[in-house]
């Protein structure tokens, strides 16, 4: 059987070419045909069908590749969650612009290693730039600098991790803890922040969670007064997280008031802006990021608001060197000086990982094609359309809101007529299954979550495609479902 582009032969450009040609038809016919009113969000599978379709044991010859896009690709599609749909609802995973996945598909053939400037000598001009221009969005002197690294998590865990370097008061990377170092954030951020104490050896329990207000933010009072308590247990405060954007509702901290505490307590501000960041590119809905370049330190997603495949995330520091103090290290078989006027451009000396991948060409590529007021109009059209399911469902009496949603996340419940006098429980059951039994139809894809003590159905509009009409059939398709599981 012939190998595609055999090593033991010389590269062949027209069997290049045939190739490359069929997996452009294949997305092409794939992103034509999922924006079809009729296409399915999702054509459910069982976990345990879709097990058996590769359970089979290591290939040792091979086999033909039109035969293996067809036989594998196929069932892959026809299953695959379908971010493209506009009727996508569900997490924060956007459908990516298609101009950033071939920038990926060819990034990835020449492999440049971000971690070093000899492995890549534009890319990682590349990655500087494009993470000058997202320092120079949320107000970041030329002491400030970033890197791109996998997402939030990543970029959370670092920014905690410089926190504790800067604030430990003794030489942290070499000595380990001298003592509990306490951080806070609010009752809602994301799970990462938690995992990031357990990584670093801080101690989950030493992150204490504030209340929120009704409206889904950090009360600052409560943080006032956690911070006081823990000074007087004479326990070192070192860091607050604040989060722009929460997962659950997409609610927004007050950077500025928290800004001032933490100058007063003298605490690194870090602002988990995985989500809600890169609204600062928004005339509109920068306003919700007031402050924020006061934090010390920031996380901002592309791969999600600036519609990028994943994995694209950025951590940004507003003074560059506290990345240099936070990450030593003697590796003389990889690290050499380079050009000092253009500062650290060994970028792997400031990331966790070693072999870092030219994700930033993804991204570099989609904003000289498109400029960022295109990507502001996108932000703002998912907002808008999240604002409009909120008035649809508020001047309906069988679907109850939280809150007024800020940005592109709204939690909401359905309580059919027949479970108005219900037990709560029996409530949030019904819209458990609802969501469930919902997302199964593949009409739309919503998730779920907790919020007051009571479950609740959560959408993202996270596809600039997704439109009024999308929304008012997302709802009656609910409400359809929901009278099914009810009779
Ligand atoms: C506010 C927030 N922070 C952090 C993360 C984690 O980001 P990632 O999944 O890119 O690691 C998320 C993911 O949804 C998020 O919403």
């Amino acid at each position: 059987m012939k190998k595609f582009n055999d090593y033991r032969k010389k590269t062949d450009a027209k069997e290049i070419k045939d190739v490359g040609y069929q997996f452009v038809d294949i997305l092409a016919n794939y992103l034509d045909q999922i924006q079809n009113i009729d296409s399915k969000v999702v054509n459910y599978m069982s976990p345990e069908d879709a097990f058996k379709i590769y359970d089979e044991p290591m290939p040792l010859e091979g086999m033909d590749l039109k035969k293996l896009l067809k036989e594998v690709v196929d069932p892959l599609l026809s299953h695959a969650q379908n971010l493209a749909s506009p009727s996508y609802m569900g997490h924060q995973v956007c459908h990516p612009l298609v101009l950033s996945s071939f920038a990926k598909g060819l990034s990835s053939a020449i492999n440049q290693g971000l971690a070093i400037q000899e492995m890549s000598p534009l890319g990682t001009m590349i990655e500087k730039r494009v993470i000058r221009w997202i320092c120079d969005a949320v107000g970041y002197s030329e002491q400030g600098d970033g890197t791109i690294v996998s997402g939030g998590t990543e970029a959370n865990l670092t920014g905690i991790m410089v926190a504790r370097s800067v604030k430990a008061g003794h030489d942290i990377w070499k000595e380990g803890n001298h003592q509990s170092l306490v951080g806070f954030c609010s009752a809602r951020s994301h799970y990462s922040i938690e995992r990031a104490f357990g990584i670093l050896g801080l101690g989950t329990q030493n992150l204490i969670k504030i209340r929120e207000t009704s409206d889904f933010k950090m009360d600052v009072t409560d943080l006032k007064r956690a911070i006081a308590e823990t000074i007087e247990q004479n326990q070192k405060p070192f860091v607050v997280i604040a989060t722009a954007g929460c997962t659950p509702v997409g609610s927004f901290d007050d950077l500025e008031t928290i800004a001032l505490i933490c100058k007063k307590y003298d605490l690194w501000l870090h602002v988990d802006g995985a989500h809600g960041g890169s609204f600062v590119f928004s005339d509109k809905l920068k306003h919700l990021l007031k402050g924020i370049h006061q934090a010390d330190s920031i996380a901002l997603d592309p791969h999600k608001m600036m519609f990028m495949p994943l994995n694209l995330g950025t951590i940004l520091l507003k003074n560059q060197k506290h990345f240099d103090e936070t990450f030593k290290v003697n590796a003389p078989y990889i690290f050499h000086k380079t050009a000092a006027n253009l500062g650290c451009l060994n970028i792997g000396e400031r990331t966790i990982q070693c072999s870092r991948g030219f994700e930033a060409f993804k991204l570099w590529i989609c904003l000289k094609h498109y400029g960022i007021q295109y990507f502001a109009e996108m932000m703002n059209h998912c907002v808008d359309m999240t604002k409009y399911l909120y008035d649809q469902l508020d001047e309906s009496p069988d679907f109850e809101t939280l809150n007024v949603p800020e940005s592109n996340i709204l939690c909401f419940r359905l309580i059919p007529e027949s479970l108005r006098l219900s037990l709560p429980e029996v409530v949030d059951e019904f819209n458990f299954n609802l969501r469930n039994t919902f997302n199964r139809t593949g009409k739309a894809w919503i998730t779920t979550t907790v919020l007051g003590g009571r479950r609740m159905l959560r959408t993202t509009i996270i596809n600039p495609r997704t439109t009024k009409k999308h929304i008012d059939q997302m709802i009656i398709d609910l409400r359809e479902t929901g009278e099914q599981i009810v009779n």
